[in-house]
């Protein structure tokens, strides 16, 4: 991550965050695409120290997920999902999409 003044540092590790995020989420949709089963982790960001030694990566490299990968057994659950109108709304918190 760039370096920026100490208070523009504190949002660019967010938006880092949150872009990390959307990179794991297309992982993932790689993997259903592709019919692996996969599963995020996101352990790594109470061991950090334990991660890179493990893992061998450098100090100035933060770890913040794992995802496990690999191809199903056949006996994988689906599970049911949250219906997207209980917390997706239009214009403003609470209007129904
Ligand atoms: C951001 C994020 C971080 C997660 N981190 C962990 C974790 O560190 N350890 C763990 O056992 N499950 C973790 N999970 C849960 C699993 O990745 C997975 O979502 C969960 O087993 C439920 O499966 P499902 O998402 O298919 O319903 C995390 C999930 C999310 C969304």
């Amino acid at each position: 991550m760039q370096k920026y003044s100490n208070k523009r540092q504190v949002f660019e590790r967010d938006l880092a965050v949150q872009s990390l995020g959307a990179a794991l989420q297309n992982i993932l949709l790689f993997a259903s695409e592709n019919s692996l089963g996969a599963c995020w982790f996101s352990a790594p960001v109470f061991c950090k120290n334990t991660v890179r030694r493990v893992l061998g990566i450098s100090k100035e490299n933060e770890p913040h997920a794992i995802i496990l990968m690999g191809y199903p057994d056949g006996h994988s659950i689906v599970k049911k999902r949250k219906i997207l109108s209980e917390f997706c709304f239009r214009d403003v918190w609470g209007n129904p999409l």
